[in-house]
């Protein structure tokens, strides 16, 4: 894709001034987002599980509003068995009815058990007729996390009706017979075993992507699209866990490899988990605390939602060029806030106590994987046409770099300070895009946690700045060790 785009950058040069550019699509307006003509859908991963303090389905309203703007025609319900479930379902099924978008339920087995065919049939014949449920051949569409070896005729049977059925069954494990489509979790490379890669234990995500079309045969599949992943919860929580896989330019990436698999379809993976570090929602979206605030706060992660826009629209044209649905040229940015270098064991949440391990998911002080890792500031131009970007990382001299026309990555090594950015273009080096990030890197440890998360920002710099709510920062201080500024961004 990248020679693709070189070399429409190039003819783009070389073509009289009028014509340098792709007017042809600058006039046109991005596809629909509800319907494509290639019947491909983009879902979204949704989790229930922190949305329990909303008190009305216009509480849903903004996340549906954003998420049918992007492009995603459904959110996957991500639910556990939690009492307020069946209120905050119906809440988002409502809002989703108001707002133009579609919903399922992804039944969670980290809480469902297999045995349970039938209580889950009976849950999606609770929902399955209001307007809002995603349907896909004329059959209520239903996907899990995990869930091999349920009884799918028990499903069925409770649920009274046909179903499509895309569970997160495993190649080699579920059973691909009883299914029209599959969701592949793994969204990051891996060691096969859910930990970042080793030598000779490296599983990349376009292997997962082959694994799945294997077992499905020509069946339907839900290929995932992630940012980033990283956790790292300690004793202060039950569910301790403490590992990253490695993401860096990972969203870019995986978005250029979708353009080209071209899958029926495609599940972002997610939308609001600030636990895995994985969200591409707002931090201000209505949610509590699961002790993930001490990596979320001052760290929005909206740039991507934006960058992701124009790839949506390009893969549910069935187009491998992103080029001709950039609406407005931006640049996206990312870095993780300190090197990986930097020591907090004396004050890091998983350094004290004696948390159960008996998911394996617990490491002690710098996350498992976090060597995986690069130390860089990774930036994506969104252009019309060619032009410079430049990057100013710390103390280090700026870095210029020619941007084709299109979607381009571009990684700076990291340095200590601000960052700065800008985008120039013509003979006089105009600036078209320039800005300081509000947030710097620093060898020092932001509220004493390792912190690998990253901070995403844009240029233009969005008009007001993202922030945790109140309920969202709940539990900011628990286990903490050390000092914690909170909401310091353009403070
Ligand atoms: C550790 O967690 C597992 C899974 O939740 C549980 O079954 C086990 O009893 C716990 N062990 C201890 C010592 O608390
Ligand atoms: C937790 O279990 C995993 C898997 O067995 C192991 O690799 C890890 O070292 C354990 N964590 C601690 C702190 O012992
Ligand atoms: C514009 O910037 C590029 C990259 O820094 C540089 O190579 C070029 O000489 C500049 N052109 C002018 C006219 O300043």
């Amino acid at each position: 894709m990248l020679r693709n785009l070189l070399s429409f950058a190039l003819a783009g040069l070389l073509m009289p001034r009028a014509t340098a550019v792709p007017t042809a699509t600058h006039s046109s307006p991005t596809p629909s987002v509800t319907t494509s003509a290639t019947g491909k859908l983009v879902f979204c991963h949704f989790m229930i599980g922190i949305t329990s303090n909303r008190n009305s389905a216009s509480d849903y309203d903004d996340d549906m509003k954003r998420a049918k703007a992007l492009g995603i025609d459904a959110f996957a319900l991500n639910i556990g068995v939690d009492p307020y479930t069946d209120t905050q379902l119906n809440y988002a099924y409502q809002s989703a009815a108001t707002n133009g978008m579609k919903v399922f339920i992804s039944f969670d087995f980290n809480w469902y058990s297999t045995s349970q065919g039938s209580t889950i049939g009976a849950k999606i014949k609770q929902y399955a007729n209001m307007p809002a449920q995603l349907k896909v051949d004329g059959k209520v569409f239903v996907s899990s996390f995990a869930g091999d070896g349920v009884d799918v005729n028990a499903i069925k049977s409770a649920a009274g009706q046909d179903l499509y059925f895309a569970p997160n069954f495993h190649p080699g494990t579920g059973d691909f017979s009883a299914v029209q489509g599959a969701l592949n979790w793994m969204a990051w490379p891996n060691n096969g075993d859910n930990k970042a890669p080793t030598p000779g234990h490296d599983v990349s995500v376009a292997d997962g992507d082959q694994a799945y079309m294997n077992a499905l045969q020509g069946k339907s599949y839900i290929a995932p699209a992630s940012a980033w992943f990283s956790t790292h919860f300690g004793s202060e929580v039950s569910y301790s866990k403490n590992w990253v896989f490695p993401s860096d330019l990972l969203w870019y990436q995986r978005w250029s490899q979708i353009l080209t698999l071209s899958p029926r379809f495609v599940e972002i993976i997610t939308w609001n988990d600030y636990g895995e570090s994985h969200y591409i929602g707002p931090l201000s979206s209505p949610h509590t605390d699961d002790g993930s605030s001490k990596w979320a706060m001052d760290m929005p992660h909206d740039g991507w939602l934006q960058m992701s826009k124009p790839f949506i629209a390009a893969y549910k044209a069935g187009d491998s060029s992103p080029l001709k649905y950039i609406t407005d040229e931006q640049l996206v940015y990312w870095y993780r806030p300190t090197p990986k270098n930097v020591n907090c064991d004396s004050t890091d949440t998983t350094t004290e106590g004696n948390p159960n391990n008996s998911s394996g998911n617990f490491f002690r002080g710098r996350p498992n994987g976090a060597s995986t890792m690069a130390d860089a500031v990774f930036v994506v131009s969104l252009l019309k046409s060619p032009a410079n970007v430049v990057v100013q990382s710390g103390n280090q001299a700026p870095r210029t770099f020619a941007a084709p026309a299109g979607i381009n990555a571009f990684t700076v090594p990291m340095g200590l300070g601000q960052q700065k950015f800008a985008v120039t273009r013509g003979d006089n080096n105009q600036t078209v895009l320039s800005g300081t990030s509000l947030k710097e890197i620093v060898d020092s440890c932001i509220c004493g946690i390792y912190n690998f998360n990253a901070y995403v920002g844009t240029l233009p710099a969005p008009a007001s700045i993202d922030r945790l709510q109140p309920a969202g920062l709940a539990s900011l201080s628990v286990g903490l060790r050390a000092p914690c500024p909170t909401n310091t961004l353009g403070a």
